[in-house]
C-alpha cells in the first residue's frame, strides 16, 4: 500500500494507524516484518525522517538500504524513473523524499512496490502529519475541538499543508498565522474546507492565548526564489518566551524540526515544549506505517 498524501487516507485508517503506533509505543505490540527491506531514497537533506525510518525498520526486524544521490549513478545522468525501477528490485518498500512536488506519486506510478512519501517539495509530508496527530492525541487526549495555531511559512511548508488536512479530518479549529506573503495557498485551504467540516481562520499576527496547540515551522529558505527575502523574514520571525508565559499553562508547542531561530532557545526548557518528544514518536508511528505499507 502506498502512502503519498494524507488526503488519500480516511479517518478510520488514520485512527487505526495511530492506535497501532500507541500499542507499539506502550510496548503492547512489537511488529515483526520478517526480514523485509526498506530503501530510503532521499534527494533532499533529512535527519529525523530518514533516521527514524531506518530505526523503525531495524526495530521491526527489517533491513534497510540507504540510497545516496551524491554517489549514485544519478551523477552519470541516470533518470529518477530508472533509479526507482532499479532500487525497487532490491527492496520491499521505498521511502522517498524529493524537492519536486508530485515526485512520490510519480515514483508510485513506476514502482510495483509500496512507496511512502517522505516529503515532495512544498506539497505533502503524510508521515510527519501522522506523527503530529499522534503527539497531539497523546498530549491532549483528543484532537477534535482543539484550537490549533499553525505559525510560520505556510506557503512553502509541506508539513503545514499536510497537517491542515489531518486536523480538518478530526474537526480541530485551525488558525493559520504567517508573515505577510507566506500565507497558505487559498485554493488548497478551500479544497480541504470542501472535504471536511472544520473551522479555519487566517491572520498575520499570532494570538497565543486561546491556543491549545501551537505548531511552529521554520521559514523554508530553500524554496525561496530570492534567499535575501528569506533571510530578512527569518531574522524578524521568532516566538518569544514571554509570549508563551502569557499563554495557557497546558499549551503544547510542536515543531517538525529542524528549528533554526524561530523559537527562542529559552522555550526549549519549558514544560509546554514537546517537539523533541514529537521527534521521538517518529519511531512507533513509522513502525506502524511500515506495517501498513507492507500490509
Ligand atoms: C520537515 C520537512 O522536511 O519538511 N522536517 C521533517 O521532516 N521533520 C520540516 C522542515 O524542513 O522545515
Amino acid at each position: 500500500m502506498d502512502l503519498i498524501s494524507i488526503r488519500d487516507l480516511d479517518r478510520k485508517t488514520v485512527e487505526r494507524l495511530l492506535d497501532s503506533a500507541d500499542a507499539i509505543a506502550n510496548g503492547k505490540k512489537k511488529p515483526d516484518m520478517g526480514g523485509k527491506i526498506l530503501a530510503t531514497l532521499f534527494f533532499e537533506p533529512s535527519t529525523r525522517t530518514k533516521l527514524s525510518f531506518q530505526s523503525a525498520a531495524l526495530r521491526s526486524h527489517m533491513g534497510y538500504l540507504d540510497f545516496d544521490p551524491e554517489t549514485s549513478s544519478l551523477r552519470k545522468g541516470e533518470s529518477f524513473a530508472d533509479t526507482v525501477r532499479t532500487v525497487e528490485g532490491y527492496a520491499d518498500v521505498l521511502a522517498i523524499r524529493h524537492p519536486k512536488e508530485g515526485a512520490a506519486r510519480l515514483a508510485a506510478d513506476f514502482a510495483s512496490k509500496p512507496v511512502i512519501n517522505c516529503g515532495d517539495g512544498a506539497n505533502q509530508h503524510p508521515t510527519q502529519t501522522l506523527i503530529d496527530l499522534f503527539t497531539i492525541r497523546r498530549c491532549k487526549g483528543r484532537i477534535s475541538g482543539l484550537n490549533v495555531t499553525l505559525l510560520g511559512d505556510l506557503k512553502h511548508a509541506r508539513t503545514m499543508r499536510s497537517l491542515v488536512c489531518g486536523l480538518a479530518m478530526f474537526g480541530a479549529n485551525v488558525t493559520l498565522v504567517s508573515p505577510e506573503g507566506l500565507e497558505m495557498d487559498q485554493a488548497y485551504v478551500d479544497e480541504v474546507k470542501g472535504r471536511f467540516d472544520f473551522k479555519v481562520t487566517a491572520r498575520n499576527e499570532p494570538d497565543y492565548r486561546n491556543a491549545d496547540v501551537l505548531y511552529v515551522c521554520r521559514i523554508q529558505q530553500e524554496r525561496f526564489a530570492d534567499p535575501y527575502e528569506a533571510k530578512k523574514i527569518t531574522e524578524k520571525f521568532m516566538v518569544k518566551k514571554e509570549a508563551i508565559e502569557a499563554a495557557r499553562e497546558d499549551l503544547v508547542i510542536l515543531h517538525p524540526l529542524p528549528k533554526v531561530n524561530e523559537i527562542e532557545a529559552a522555550i526549549d526548557g519549558m514544560k509546554q515544549a514537546k517537539y523533541f518528544d514529537q521527534a521521538h514518536y517518529g519511531i512507533p508511528v513509522r513502525e506502524a506505517i511500515l506495517e501498513y505499507a507492507l500490509g
